[in-house]
């Protein structure tokens, strides 16, 4: 036999043969064959099954008893009946059951009408109750957290929400307390459930004990439409459901892409939406005139925008106008602003406000996907900022390799949420004799330092040709595609510019704001003083706004028609789930209006500026508005290294002995979060010290301490670590990462 070809058994279900490979489960089987055999808690993404709740009980021929479908592997020359007289009883039996303290309160479930148990027990289940005694009853619902209510007496004990938190999470929240027939879900010591990922139990869950506080009472199913979009609010981009109902989403669920995401979203993709109908979003344009900022139709702002370009560059020349764009922007508004610029007579564009931001085109040759982590022997993350906080779900892809057997090496001081899981911590140095000694190594890089100093590691590693690669997570959602499409001067540089008095004109697109996100605040702000105009496009004010003398009015993600491009390169589709508030404008008929001031024709359709998007850059080439569809290839071209990648100047060494800051931006962070009151008790106020450090400073777990940092004062609840680095202090920051030294004290 040769090594590719697969052990395969031959067996039938229902009288149909078929043959599968050796050690598919029995449910697996069937399904290929088109025969369904009902299930809950049987769920292959949250590891082997478990035979809980019984009800994929099948006859085979040869065994003295039913069989549960889930836990039995499909054997050569198997014979199953999975309608026999037997296993019909056998299921009808395992519903009555299920349903003897299950509560038939469909008409009021949160679940009706979209219900496994629902479905089951009209299909498989007894059509009447033998049960007339009353019902086990539980208060309720219970807040597991302020997300996620919990129906206890709905519970029908599949352990799918247990299983995703001790198994996919692993952050061991969710338990079942008690035993048998008392046994009820709950809460590690009844604690909110914190944690990334926590709105999965409620897509797991097959029946209504698990919902969503949300959208509890909001909708039926048959009332909703779900419209396929992909998350905007980090770098990964996951596939959505939004569920719209009378001019509104009520909920986003998961739309399983298997190469991105694996039908998991993080709790601000899930939750975050709410954001757009926030009180202090602009709903209206804005330009500044001699009684300050005032109301502008679409046709106002556009000409303003293209007069003042124009003025700029004519009177002053390029080095006058920069944008800044923070990747909230699809890459046909991208495109747009890029080919404004350029007609108006040119200017700098700028996708990254922080040092070594992004050198995609030097990684390219390295590239790796987000699915090559599931045949990743080694993954080393480099980079102080934590997997999920850069790239949400991707951590989860990370926990599934190491349970699989992937080893796993964390560069950086510690102190996050996979130390527990991770291998051991090596120094940046050491990087590069640790992906040689691997066969199949990926390296994360979480931040636009480790970024800058990748692509030069995977060359010296020789991870070029054969498998492996670099898997590198940029700040903005689109920042890729920005990058493409020329958005890659030096933030730095354009600072420089507008303190010597050049620069004249800045536009400032989306969350991005130098004046909360980028290094020197300070030093841009007075920056801004100086320039004549500024353009800035937000769906909220922003500091930069203030300063601004033309506003426009951004549209949120799901009230556009465009695409993004997600960390691995993948172009993927976002669609206008919802039209934008009556006085908002898409930005593409703006720009196309500014563009005919300026003798430009630019597309104002979204699929007929996709084609000149297409046209623009060679990451998009060959890419097609009708390829793209609803489950976005990616092009697996790798180009080869023209030339070795420049090493970047290694990371300053932490100064003296005392002790240094290190402030990260978490995931639950940004104009969205901050807007989004459900997702408040995520936000974490944890100053995290080595032990030993603690120790030294008297400083308790708990106790309230106060760092001061090169970036400002950040106060919280001292949590005291055996994995970070004596002398790191962790933080969650919200600015420009802060690295350097700092000093700690505990309150009184
Ligand atoms: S709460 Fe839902 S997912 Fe969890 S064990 Fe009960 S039925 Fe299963
Ligand atoms: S991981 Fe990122 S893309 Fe996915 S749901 Fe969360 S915020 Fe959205
Ligand atoms: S699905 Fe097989 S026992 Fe639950």
């Amino acid at each position: 036999m040769s090594a590719t070809d697969v052990a395969t058994v031959t067996l039938e279900i229902d009288g149909r043969e078929l043959t599968v490979p050796k050690g598919t489960p029995l449910v697996l089987a069937a399904a290929t064959a088109g025969v369904e055999i009902p299930i809950f808690c049987y769920e292959p993404r949250l590891g082997p099954a478990i035979g809980a709740c019984r009800m994929c009980l099948v006859e085979v021929e040869g065994m003295p008893k039913l069989q549960a479908a889930c836990t039995l592997t499909a054997g050569d020359g198997m014979k199953v009946h999975t309608r026999s007289a037997s296993a019909a009883e056998g299921q009808e039996a395992v519903l009555e059951f299920i349903l003897l303290n299950h509560p038939l309160d469909c008409p009021v479930c949160d679940k009706g009408g979209e219900c496994p148990l629902q479905d089951l027990t009209y299909r498989y289940g007894p059509g009447n109750t033998r049960f007339h005694l009353n019902k086990r009853t539980y208060e309720k619902p219970l807040a597991i957290s302020p997300l996620i209510a919990l129906d206890r007496e709905r519970c029908i004990l599949c352990y799918r929400c247990t299983r995703f938190s001790q198994d996919v999470a692993e952050d061991e929240q969710l338990v079942a307390r008690e035993r048998g027939a008392t046994s009820v879900i709950a809460t590690f010591e009844d604690q909110p459930y914190r944690g990334r990922f926590s709105g999965n139990v409620i897509e797991l869950c097959p029946v209504g004990a698990l919902t969503s506080t949300e959208y509890r009472f909001k909708a039926r199913p048959w009332e909703i439409t779900n419209v396929p979009s992909v998350c905007a609010l980090c770098p990964t981009g996951c596939n959505t459901w939004a569920s719209v109902r009378e001019g509104g989403v009520q909920r986003m669920i998961s739309r399983n892409h298997p190469g991105v995401d694996e039908g998991w979203l993080c709790d601000k993709g899930r939750f975050a939406h709410v954001h757009m109908s926030a009180g202090d979003r602009y709903l209206q344009g804005l330009v500044r005139g001699p009684r300050g900022l005032e109301p502008a139709t679409a046709e106002q702002l556009a000409e303003t925008i293209a007069r003042r370009l124009r003025h700029h560059a004519t009177l002053h020349g390029p080095e006058s106008i920069a944008v800044v764009a923070s990747g909230e922007q699809s890459n046909e508004e991208a495109h747009a602003w890029a080919e404004l610029v350029r007609v108006a007579g040119g200017g700098a564009l700028v996708g990254n406000g922080f040092p070594g931001g992004g050198d995609w085109d030097a990684l390219a040759p390295y590239a790796a996907t987000i699915a090559e982590l599931d045949r990743a022997d080694l993954i080393v993350v480099s980079g102080e900022r934590e997997v999920g906080d850069a790239a949400g779900v991707l951590e989860l892809r990370v926990r599934q390799a190491v349970r699989r057997g992937a080893r796993l090496l964390l560069v950086g001081s510690g102190g996050g949420d996979l130390d527990h899981v991770a291998g051991g911590r090596i120094a940046a140095g050491e990087i590069e004799a640790a992906l040689r000694a691997a066969e199949h190594p990926v390296l994360i890089a979480t931040e636009p330092a480790a970024v800058a100093a990748a692509a030069a590691v995977a060359h010296a590693a020789g991870l070029g040709g054969g498998p492996g690669g670099v898997l590198a997570v940029p700040e903005g959602p689109n920042e890729r595609g920005l990058h493409a499409l020329g958005y890659r001067e030096d933030a730095a540089a354009v600072l420089k510019r507008a303190e010597d008095g050049t620069l004249q004109m800045l536009v400032v697109l989306g969350d991005a704001d130098p004046l909360s996100r980028f290094p020197e605040p300070e030093r841009w702000e007075a920056a801004l003083q100086r320039c004549e105009s500024v353009v800035a496009s937000s769906l909220f004010p922003t500091p930069t706004a203030l300063w601004a003398h033309v506003i426009l009015p951004a549209t949120a993600a799901l009230e556009k028609d465009g695409t993004i491009t997600n960390l691995e390169g993948r172009t993927q589709r976002l669609r206008p789930v919802l039209p934008a508030p009556a006085g908002v404008h898409p930005e593409l008929a703006v720009l196309a209006a500014a563009g005919r001031h300026l003798g430009l024709e630019l597309e104002a359709s979204p699929s007929r500026a996709f084609g000149r998007v297409a046209e623009a850059a060679p990451l998009f080439a060959g890419l097609t508005w009708e390829l793209i569809g609803e489950t976005a290839p990616l092009a697996s071209r790798r180009p080869t290294a023209a030339k070795a990648p420049r090493a970047a100047a290694p990371a300053a060494a932490p100064s003296g002995d005392g002790l240094r800051a290190v402030g990260r931006r978490p995931l639950f962070a940004g104009a969205a979060v901050a807007r989004t009151e459900r997702l408040a008790f995520q936000r974490s106020d944890e100053i995290v010290l080595a032990r030993a450090d603690a120790l030294r400073l008297g400083i308790a777990e708990g106790a309230p301490v106060t760092v001061r940092h090169a970036g400002g004062t950040t106060s919280g609840a001292a949590r005291l670590s055996r994995t970070l680095a004596p002398g790191a202090v962790r933080f969650a920051w919200d600015g420009a990462p802060v690295d350097g030294e700092c000093t700690v004290e505990g309150q009184a």
